[in-house]
Parts: structure tokens; C-alpha cells; sequence
């Protein structure tokens, strides 16, 4: 929380957003958790696709979730993703204070793009927007970590950080939070997400639990070499340093076409990449934007080729997270 704020209002909750207003809309955008090599550490914010999302203060202790689209949404609060972060969230605030969350779903759940840190993070972004503020970033990630919790079983940060914070993120350590926003340059992101489902907790559940030293030496050498390289805007070491010796080798193989996909868009100049969080979407970055088109067509081509339906963007990195877009 933030020390220097004062206390909020509690018998009208209208009167007391120092925002001003009683409902707000947000956009909350898709993101790439584990950029490759940093498996539940590093993540990164785009520009599309994005959930719409509209919240409400309510003079209630309590919280109401609507899904706008009739998209099968769990509506009870404790299970649902936007829910249960606004649970915890209003537990640390005084008197009868309580938000209604519409969701308009946009970003697929099980796709591996962020859909459950999307509905948290915008859940949290919102209801903070119309608390003033009262609450930190950190405070937003610490709550939205909850709706995580509720949809793969583990608090991880890597798609929830990124997507409040804008940019890329590190996540240094989640006991306690210890969040480092990285310096994104400016590049091109595409997306395949062919249209099988993928759980979070299932893709965890394949992973070993021990890793052979020499694979954890090459792996933290990669992920300090992407850090490095997003710092000093070093296009070749990003490419180098995109490479995944320990998840991705378990991992692709629940994803039809991941090898050829990533051989053949490197062909066509994306700098490298790979699954995106948990799959089985796949993401890759590329310079400028004809080549992110250009690997966008090879993508369509094998995924055509194979008869699996699919849903392809090239986009950008999001540098500011979820955006209020109307109050
Ligand atoms: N780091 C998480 C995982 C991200 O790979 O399981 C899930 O989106």
C-alpha cells in the first residue's frame, strides 16, 4: 500500500473514489511469460490481443463477475481469475467497499498468451484506478498472483508483472516480490496460437523436477545473455540467447508442427523465439515489421499444411500494460 495515502471513505464508496468516478473500463493485454529461457521469471506485454473489461464499485463488500459474451467463465468470485485477486484485495480495505467486473474475453483461456493474468491484472489495475491508487504496483501483482493461483494451482508472476507493469519484466523472486522492469527495444512479435488447448497445470505437471547442472549452466547463461542483449539493444545476443534447453524439449511435443515452425520462421529472419508461457502458442520476434510478416505467412503456410486450425498476429511490445481507456 501506499504509506502517504489517506484513509478511503467507507460509508459511500461512490463519493470516496478520489478518481473521481464509479466505473471504468480497461484494456488487458495478452503476454508471453518465459521469453524461452526464463521459465517463471521473465515475461513480456503486447499489443494485441486484449480483453475488454469494465469495473464497477460497488457500496457492498462483495464481488460480482459477469462474462459480457456468455463465454463460460467460472461467475463464482473465489474461482475466477478476476475475482479472486478483487477477493483479496478488498479484505485489506476498510468498510463496504466491493467491485462488479464484466469481462468481455477476447484473449482465449489455454492459450498460452496470458488470458487468466490478463482478466487478474485488469481486475486489479481497474479497481485500484478507482481507489485513487490506494494500492502499489507491487500491492496489483501481489493480488492478481491470487486469479493465477486459481488457474494452473501456482502463484507465478511472469504474464501478470509484465502486463501491469508495460514492457518486459523480470521476476527476481516471488518470496518476497522482487519485480525488475528490463528495457524493451522496439521490436516486432508474432503469434501463432493453433486452436488446441493447452493447460497450464498439465504443462507443469510433464515438467521434470531435477535439472543436470550442465543444462541449468547453459540455461542461466541464456537468460542473462537476453537481458543483457534487450538492455543493450543487441539484436544478434537476443537471437542467440532465445534457445531453451530444459522446458522446451518436454514441452513442444504437445504442440503439432513446433519444430518446423521454429526452423522455418528463423529462415525467414525472425531472430528466434519460441513456445509462448505455457503453449501451446508460439511467438516470435523479428526486427522490423516485413519480416514479422513475412515469418507470419510461414506459420499460416504449416499450419495449413497440417489442417489445424489457427489464429496468427503480429504486434508489438506493450510498454505501458493495461490501459484505462474510459471512466
Ligand atoms: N511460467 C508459466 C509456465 C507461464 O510456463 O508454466 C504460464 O503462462
Amino acid at each position: 500500500m501506499h504509506e502517504q495515502q489517506g484513509e478511503i471513505e467507507t460509508h459511500d464508496a461512490k463519493k470516496s473514489s478520489p478518481a473521481g468516478g464509479t466505473s471504468v473500463q480497461v484494456l488487458a493485454p495478452a503476454t508471453v511469460a518465459n521469453l524461452v529461457c526464463g521459465f517463471d521469471v521473465l515475461g513480456m506485454c503486447l499489443n494485441e490481443p486484449n480483453d475488454l473489461m469494465e469495473i464497477k464499485l460497488l457500496d457492498e463488500k462483495k464481488i460480482v463477475i459477469i462474462s459480457a459474451d456468455g463465454y463460460p467463465l467460472p461467475l463464482d468470485p473465489a474461482q475466477n481469475t478476476a475475482g479472486a485477486p478483487l477477493v483479496e484485495m478488498i479484505n485489506e480495505l476498510p468498510g463496504n467497499i466491493g467491485f462488479e467486473v464484466t469481462i468481455h474475453k477476447k484473449i482465449k483461456p489455454g492459450s498460452g498468451i496470458g488470458s487468466s493474468a490478463a482478466s487478474a491484472a485488469g481486475a486489479v489495475v481497474g479497481a485500484n484506478y478507482l481507489l485513487g491508487d490506494f494500492f502499489s504496483k507491487q500491492d496489483l501483482v501481489r493480488f492478481a498472483m491470487f486469479g493465477e493461483k486459481v488457474a494452473s494451482g501456482v502463484k507465478h508472476a511472469d504474464n501478470i508483472a509484465p502486463c501491469i507493469y508495460g514492457g518486459i519484466t523480470l521476476i527476481r523472486s516471488i518470496h518476497p516480490l522482487d519485480i525488475v522492469p528490463i528495457p524493451a527495444p522496439e521490436l516486432f512479435v508474432t503469434i501463432v496460437h493453433p486452436q488446441i488447448e493447452v493447460r497450464t497445470s498439465d504443462a507443469r505437471q510433464i515438467l521434470r523436477k531435477e535439472v543436470l547442472l550442465k543444462d541449468a549452466i547453459r540455461q542461466w547463461g541464456n537468460i542473462a545473455g537476453l537481458v543483457a542483449g534487450f538492455i543493450q539493444n543487441d539484436l544478434s545476443l537476443i537471437g542467440r540467447s532465445l534457445e531453451d534447453v530444459i522446458i522446451e524439449p518436454v514441452r513442444s511435443i504437445l504442440i503439432p508442427g513446433f519444430d518446423e515452425v521454429k526452423l522455418k520462421c528463423k529462415a525467414a529472419g525472425a531472430l528466434g523465439g519460441g513456445i509462448s508461457g505455457s503453449g501451446p502458442s508460439i511467438f516470435m520476434l523479428s526486427k522490423d515489421e516485413q519480416t514479422a510478416t513475412a515469418v507470419e505467412s510461414v506459420m499460416k503456410e504449416i499450419y495449413n499444411k497440417i489442417g489445424l486450425a489457427y489464429h496468427t498476429y503480429v504486434t508489438t511490445i506493450n510498454q505501458t500494460g493495461v490501459k484505462i481507456i474510459n471512466n
